[in-house]
């Protein structure tokens, strides 16, 4: 469906590596599957002069390097052209933000206008002073949207900062707040799985699950980001958004109704419900390493991640953290989150470890149900069976496995899905300022506490899987990392 009203996206940091991989090849892409509003414009910002023609151009490389020259529909080419404006906001310049709304409005471009802010985080709230000061935040004749990148904030008392600088002149509802795993399919099918199937519900409880574990690993490092890093982390980078909403997504109650509303109220519901992390006994909760040099699958050796820092560092690029939930539903349930750079495979995963079953004199616990978000979208129940044959006391493991998507189906970039729920003023899959800080909550703690030096920060090797130390967090003996949901396993 094409959206029915026409509207302006500004795009600031329009020249970023973000706007280059990821903003500009899918807005392509939505124009493509005539999604687009037959006016609606693109406006992107940059700090430096540009001609219009060499803009474009650039756009056409853009293009033309993610999707080649085969099969690129040149009447689509010609109408994602003719959408773009590039605007050059002089950094010296006071009147930049006049200059821009006046531009907007001799092209005579719509007024409902999306601002994405794809810059860095210090610029974030001077941006909005800046648009506000230009009027172009009011809402009376018009909407008015602001996306704003990740981090909000590095802790809870610099997103409270950015919040009542930008509360200031924007309303809830006009902030988009982005966490782009929130775009990808397999989290948004998360809600789908568990209430649409009538046997997972009575069994989604800690009646019945014994312990929870949300995964991520890369087989990336750090590779030039690595002052960014230096001062993020892997509990900031991964943990404190992606990792904490693919859970929230996995645990939260049924909302009222399927509408953006219902579901972020469910979500603050359930992250205001988690536990603090107990600090007087800290190691048996938290953990955390860095990669040492190694090798990875076709890559071959690569450095450790104080080499490529090139300076002493306590900063993790292993988290794990045990969670409990403070709720009927999950109350004494486990939960383990893990994340990590440089580990032995990509892969994005909840596992479900259901509680063991005592038949006559024997306890079995094979039963585990895994969602895998990415690299495959699919679902896999393992189950218990007997092996054919004359022996009755032989048994196996099977996996009922299936994949989610099928070659026929389209593949949509979560940029792709969050930029049209920007345009089209769905703010489901973004995050409410409850979450912000209900998640800094739950980060800020443990950030403080590895500050301090002898907490051990642990090695493991580029490639390998999980440091053997990190079962510290592990509630009881017979739990472990669970480590691949390969059918063959
Ligand atoms: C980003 C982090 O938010 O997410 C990166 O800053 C990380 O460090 C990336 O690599 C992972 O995203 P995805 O979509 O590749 O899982």
């Amino acid at each position: 469906m094409t959206q029915n009203e026409a509207s302006t996206l500004v795009l600031f940091g329009a020249k970023g590596n973000l706007a280059r991989v990821k903003l500009i090849p899918g807005l392509f892409k939505l124009d493509l599957a005539n999604k687009l509003h037959p006016n609606m414009k693109i406006v992107s910002v940059g700090r430096q002069e540009e001609s219009h023609q060499d803009w474009l151009t650039n756009i056409q490389n853009i293009i033309r390097a993610k999707y080649g020259d085969q099969d690129l529909d040149a009447a689509v080419l010609e109408r994602f052209l003719s959408r773009n404006i590039y605007h050059a906001n002089l950094p010296d310049d006071p009147e930049a933000f006049k200059k821009l709304s006046k531009r907007i409005i001799d092209e005579k471009l719509s007024q409902n206008l999306a601002f994405f802010l794809s810059v860095r985080p210090s610029d974030f709230a001077n941006i909005i002073d800046d648009l506000a000061a230009a009027g172009m935040l009011d809402e009376t004749n018009n909407w008015k949207r602001v996306l704003i990148e990740k981090p909000f904030g590095y802790d809870s008392q610099s997103a409270a900062e950015l919040q009542t600088s930008i509360e200031k002149h924007l309303k809830e509802t006009q902030i988009y707040r982005i966490d782009h795993y929130l775009g990808k399919f397999a989290l948004q099918n998360i809600l789908f799985t568990r209430f649409y199937n009538s046997f997972l519900e009575p069994i989604w409880n800690k009646h019945h699950i014994d312990h929870i574990q949300v995964t991520n690993h890369e087989t990336l490092g750090v590779g030039d980001r690595t002052t960014f890093y230096n001062a993020t982390g892997a509990l900031r980078d991964m943990m404190q958004s992606h990792i904490l909403q693919t859970l929230t997504l996995a645990t939260m109650e049924k909302p009222t109704a399927f509408s953006p509303e219902d579901i972020r109220a469910e979500k603050i519901k359930l992250l205001n419900s988690i536990k603090q992390i107990p600090l007087d006994n800290f190691e048996n909760n938290v953990f955390r390493a860095q990669y040492i040099s190694g090798e990875i699958k076709n890559e071959g050796p690569v450095k450790g991640y104080l080499e490529e820092l090139g300076e002493e560092s306590l900063v993790e690029t292993y988290a794990a953290v045990k969670l409990f939930i403070d709720n009927e539903r999950w109350r004494d349930v486990p939960i383990y989150l893990r994340t990590a750079k440089r580990l032995h495979e990509n892969a994005t995963y909840i596992s479900i470890k259901l509680k063991p079953q005592k038949i006559f004199n024997n306890e079995f616990s094979d039963n585990w149900i895994i969602i895998s978000i990415q690299p495959k979208e699919s679902i896999h129940i393992e189950m218990k069976t007997k092996v054919p044959g004359l022996d009755e006391t032989k048994t196996r493991k099977i996996q009922l496995s299936g994949g989610i998507r099928m070659p026929e189906d389209e593949t949509i970039d979560s940029y792709e899905t969050l930029l049209l729920d920007l345009i089209e003023g769905n703010q489901s899959r973004f995050l409410h300022i409850d979450e912000v800080n209900a998640q800094w909550r739950l980060i800020d703690p443990i950030i403080e506490k590895w500050q301090d030096k002898n907490i051990p920060v642990h090695n493991y090797v580029a490639g390998s899987t999980d440091p053997i130390a990190s079962k510290i967090i592990f509630e009881n003996d017979d739990q472990f990392w669970r480590t691949s949901i390969n059918i063959e396993d």
